[in-house]
């Protein structure tokens, strides 16, 4: 070791082709200043050491990843400094400063040497402070931020601390370290309001976590390859074991803490383990105070405020919700909005106390006289005959659960509750847990469906009237009343002994499909409903619940309302409202459909779809629409069935990307899947081009299937070459457009509708799915098509 190495970097430094801004090292007497933008480069080029933009004219001298710009260290990150004249300069005496503008100390190593001393940055993505001898003086990695990188050690009396948000760098709330107990943990300290272990869950015992505290080493490290092990029997590796290009273990900003790879190919982090997979449930404080925590799959957790809140610092989440009105003390001004499936949790007391056998209204008289209580939860056991009551004066961990012990009782001034019930009034409502704004006539809907409304006022009479008020409105706005019904009923959970009796034992068979096999039945409240036993039910039950509640929040016209589930043993149910007309596909070849239905299950069709892609939950594609999948209501309204099952079902075969063999129809599939491409929503564009063609021109797998020996496959190909080589005809002579169309609607229709569809159509199965329009796109052009065209009927006998 020692001066040959130097020498080494410093030839290095200028035979290396760096640009004139990289830095191999610095040494004493030199610094880095803000203004110029050097920095201090590895020697393989990956990672840089400098001054990195966190604000408005605020930086921190910072390592990162040169491809991504992954923040990886901070020196100090909660007080930034100016982006001019402020500098990082290594003092002659082996001291490395950092002074803003004002000259201010703002970090400092407080490293002395005698010697010569260098500055340089590792390919580890270690800053080196060094002196002539090869000795250490300072390195980053002794003092870590918020990310582990391999061959960091993390040891005792080091700690990685959350960064506050997404955007804001500075300490946040999520500590991870090995305690008193030579436990690796992670810990949560909202700045002394409140501050607990949280992972591995408190309540298990060392035993039961695997963990054990006889060895006093505290040591912790990530090998390249992705093998994360720790002195307390902690270990794992990462889904990706081997060796890739980066890896990084980051304590986030939500406090869960990740081990990312880099995927070269996407040009991305990809998560390859985490410590927490039920985020709402299980990592205090995620939403901040008030706040209401729900799991989307796919993107972890999402906020949002309860009805009366709003968020209180629109950029970050940390700070949680306030009132929109203030509470007033006086009782006869303060109400309640019962929210159900929502829960708050406390490790530490959200309540002030647990009262048992109180009726609804003493537990809620408490509430009212106290001015500190917030809220109330409510549950009665019916079996037991015994009622819990517990009031809250703080809503901390709030969250959507299906399993929440009882219904929340939100306190809010009266005014308040009326103008929350009064659909006229402007909501900014957030889709299931994002932070996009809804608009439009869904909104009231969309409020019903989260939080089925009721208000236990005053007096129960104040109740009804309210709620008498509430379906006026909703009758007066022609809101349908189904959603009404379904707000009062609720998503729930059946038994499977209900499920059985409803079906009289699995008697009816109405369906049956790759998922597996729909009875109707009828429930206890005598709304008939479709009910569907799934095949394959190899899920979790955390997993099949988290995603069997989304998809029951989904509403929408034209997509099939879930009314509830069963998850039960190895049962897994799912039941639905029922449809009267039955399939697409039944309709279609019993000739029921004329032009005018026809168009509008179309554009019905395109509708739902576009809502399951864009408005809110970009994550469900349906995979499989096909006319057995289109379901008619008593209007001839289309509502899409089994969308979200992809997910319920092949989460396993997914990842392993053999998916195609499991979901899909034949004839409706789109090119990518046969050829195992990646997946996007354009295969659902795909298949509903090809069900359109078989509307318009009647001809479908299911009335050609006898023709064809090798599967719907081929088939299609020839529909859609056969239709497109017709269409090239078409723009020379119209009249030949109807060689095209289903001979059963006998010359009924609008032949600019029709030529429009067609095209649309076509469009849709283009081979290219980046030629394919969206979903909402489709819906444009088909309601455009709508405006413009003029009733014109084509009579084949009057055209003469
Ligand atoms: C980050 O959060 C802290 C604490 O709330 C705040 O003081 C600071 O201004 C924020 N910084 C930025 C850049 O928003
Ligand atoms: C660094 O410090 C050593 C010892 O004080 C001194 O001999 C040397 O000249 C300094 N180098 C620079 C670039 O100032
Ligand atoms: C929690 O954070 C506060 C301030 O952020 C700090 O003063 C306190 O020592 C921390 N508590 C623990 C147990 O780390
Ligand atoms: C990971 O490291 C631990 C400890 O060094 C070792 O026992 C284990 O076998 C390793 N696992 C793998 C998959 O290499
Ligand atoms: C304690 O952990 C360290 C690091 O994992 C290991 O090398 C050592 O053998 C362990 N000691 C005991 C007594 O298990
Ligand atoms: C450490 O964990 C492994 C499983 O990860 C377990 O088999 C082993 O018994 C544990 N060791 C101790 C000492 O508890
Ligand atoms: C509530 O009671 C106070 C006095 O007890 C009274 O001044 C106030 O007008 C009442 N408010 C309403 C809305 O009835
Ligand atoms: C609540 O009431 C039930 C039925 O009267 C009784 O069995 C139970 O002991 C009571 N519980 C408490 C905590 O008072
Ligand atoms: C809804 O959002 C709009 C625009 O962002 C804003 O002007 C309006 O005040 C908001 N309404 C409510 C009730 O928050």
């Amino acid at each position: 070791m020692g001066s040959p190495i130097f020498f080494l970097l410093l030839s290095l430094a200028f035979s290396f082709p760096l640009s004139s801004s990289a830095l191999i090292a610095i040494s004493n007497g030199t610094s880095i200043s803000v203004e110029k933008p050097d920095s201090l480069i590895s020697l393989n080029g990956d990672f840089s050491a400098g001054f990195y933009s966190v604000g408005d004219n605020a930086y921190c001298f910072a390592i990162w990843f040169c491809n991504s710009r992954t923040v990886v260290w901070m020196a100090n990150r909660d007080r930034p400094v100016n982006g001019k004249h402020s500098k990082l300069s290594l003092l002659k005496n082996g001291n490395l400063i950092l002074t803003d503008a004002n000259k201010l100390n703002v970090w400092i190593t407080n490293t002395v040497s005698l010697s010569f001393v260098q500055l340089s940055l590792y390919n580890t993505g270690n800053l080196v402070l060094c002196n002539v001898d090869g000795v250490i003086l300072w390195q980053s990695f002794d003092f870590p931020t918020d990310t582990l990188l391999p061959q960091q050690l993390l040891t005792r009396n080091i700690k990685l601390v959350s960064s506050r948000s997404q955007s804001n760098y500075s300490t946040g709330f999520y500590e991870f370290f090995f305690n008193n107990k030579n436990i690796l943990r992670l810990f949560y300290n909202d700045s002394g309001i409140s501050s607990t272990d949280y992972w591995p869950n408190p309540w298990l015992t060392l035993w039961d976590t695997g963990r054990i505290s006889y060895n006093n080493s505290k040591t912790a490290v990530l090998n390249s390859l992705g093998n994360f092990s720790s002195s307390d029997n902690l270990t794992f590796v990462s889904a990706d074991y081997g060796a890739v290009l980066h890896r990084r273990l980051t304590l986030d900003y939500d406090g869960n803490i990740r081990l990312y790879s880099w995927e070269e190919e996407r040009q991305s982090w990809v998560v390859s383990w985490q410590a927490i997979q039920k985020p709402c449930e299980m990592i205090p404080g995620a939403c901040g105070a008030n706040g209401l925590c729900s799991y989307v799959i796919g993107s972890g957790r999402k906020c949002s405020c309860p009805p009366g809140y709003k968020m209180k610092n629109r950029i970050d989440w940390a700070d949680g919700c306030e009132l929109e009105v203030d509470l007033s003390c006086e009782q006869n001004e303060s109400g309640f909005l019962q929210l159900s499936q929502v829960d708050f949790y406390s490790y530490y007391g959200n309540d002030f106390g647990l009262f048992n056998n109180y009726s609804f209204d003493q537990c809620r008289d408490l509430c009212l006289a106290s001015c500190d209580c917030k809220a109330f939860e409510y549950s009665f056991n019916e079996y037991y005959g015994y009622s819990k009551c517990s009031p809250k004066t703080r809503l901390l961990n709030g969250y959507h659960t299906p399993n929440s012990n009882g219904d929340l009782f939100l306190k809010l001034p009266k005014s308040k509750i009326l103008s929350l019930l009064n659909p006229l009034e402007e909501f900014n409502l957030t889709c299931p847990g994002d932070g996009t704004i809804q608009s439009g006539r869904n909104r009231t809907k969309k409020f019903m469906l989260w939080f089925a409304c009721g208000v236990g006022g005053l007096e129960i009479i104040s109740f009804f009237l309210v709620w008498c008020l509430f379906i006026k409105i909703e009758k007066s706005l022609g809101v349908d009343k189904q959603a009404y019904d379904r707000a009062a009923i609720g998503f729930r959970n059946f038994t499977y002994t209900e499920l059985k009796k409803a079906t009289k034992n699995f008697s009816e068979e109405i369906g049956r499909g790759a998922g597996g096999i729909v009875y109707k039945g009828v429930l206890s409240d005598k709304r008939v409903a479709a009910i569907k036993l799934l095949k394959e039910a190899s899920q979790g039950d955390g997993e099949f619940l988290a995603e069997v509640t989304i998809i029951g929040r989904i509403n929408h016209m034209n997509l099939i309302e879930m009314w509830g589930y069963c998850a039960e043993g190895k049962y897994r149910l799912l039941v639905y409202e029922y449809m009267e007309h039955g399939s697409l596909a039944d309709n279609l070849s019993a000739n029921v459909l004329d032009w005018e239905k026809r168009f509008k299950i179309v554009v019905g069709i395109a509708k739902g779809l576009a809502y399951l892609h864009e408005d809110c939950l970009d994550w469900i594609l349906h995979c499989d629409i096909k006319p057995q999948n289109i379901l008619l209501d008593s209007t001839y309204q289309p509502k899409v069935a089994d969308f979200g099952l992809s997910k319920l079902q092949n989460r396993g075969v997914l990842k392993n990307s053999s998916f195609s063999n499991i979901r899909g129809t034949r004839g409706y599939m789109a090119p990518e899947w046969i050829f195992n491409l990646p997946i996007t929503s354009k295969v659902d564009v795909y298949s509903y081009g090809i069900v359109v063609l078989e509307m318009v021109t009647g001809k479908g797998p299911s009335r050609s299937v006898h023709a064809i020996d090798d599967g719907g496959e081929a088939e299609h190909k020839r529909l859609v070459t056969w239709v497109r080589e017709k269409m090239k005809k078409v723009a020379i002579d119209t009249s030949l457009l109807e060689e095209i169309i289903d001979p059963m609607l006998v010359g009924k229709y609008d032949i600019f509708e029709m030529e429009a569809l067609v095209h649309v159509a076509l469009q849709c199965v283009e081979e290219d799915k980046d030629e394919r329009p969206t979903m909402s796109q489709v819906v444009e052009m088909l309601l455009r098509q709508e405006k413009v065209s003029d009733v014109v009927i084509f009579d084949e006998c009057s055209d003469e």
